[in-house]
């Protein structure tokens, strides 16, 4: 696997490191508050529970799942919910968890669907942001990392459900998705 990584991005070290600096100041900004901490599977699940041992408040987490990549490179433009949350929204601080933000799509839909439900205030934390690559805008409250717009895997991030659990972020060889696809 670590085979077709042409580079490493982001390494073990520096992803804690930004965890560490995400969570602190999410438990600063949440003073006296108990937040919904929601982790959009599958790609978050690393990043997220790591990121939460670093908050220091009363917090709850729940997971939904929607998808718009197929497991491919390309956003399909069609956000489609796959997993609902267990938890009712209503009237929570919801802080959602990214491993990374492309075009926007998947983080907008999710945010509106949030806010129709009624919840008190929505704020978006991810581990790593592609700028060059969105279509729609969004606000991005946390951001651990700006990234080129190249393809990247592991800590979560996949190409066809795979390399995710390489311990750090990588760009994958264009030889292994281009012979692949
Ligand atoms: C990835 C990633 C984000 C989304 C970001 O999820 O985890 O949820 O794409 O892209 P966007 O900003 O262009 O919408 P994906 O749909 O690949 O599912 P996964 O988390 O299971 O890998």
């Amino acid at each position: 696997m670590n085979n077709d990584i042409l580079k490493t991005v982001c390494d073990q070290k520096h992803i804690q490191q930004v965890c560490k600096r995400l969570g602190e100041e999410i438990t600063k900004d949440y003073q006296g508050k108990e937040p919904l901490v929601v982790g959009v599977l599958n790609g978050a699940i690393f990043f997220m529970t790591d990121v939460v041992r670093y908050m220091d408040l009363y917090l709850s987490i729940d997971f939904i799942d929607v998808s718009s990549y197929n497991g491919g490179t390309q956003s399909s433009g069609t956000v489609k919910l796959i997993k609902d949350l267990d938890s009712d929204v209503k009237g929570r601080d919801v802080i959602i968890v990214e491993d990374i933000i492309e075009t926007g799509r998947t983080l907008n839909y999710i945010k509106d669907l949030l806010n129709d439900r009624g919840a008190n205030s929505i704020k978006m934390c991810t581990l790593v942001d592609k700028p060059e690559a969105r279509i729609e805008p969004l606000p991005v409250d946390y951001v651990g990392i700006d990234v080129p717009n190249e393809f990247l895997v592991g800590y979560g991030l996949d190409y066809q459900g795979k390399y995710r659990n390489l311990p750090y972020i990588g760009v994958l060889k264009p030889e292994v998705y281009q012979t692949k696809n």
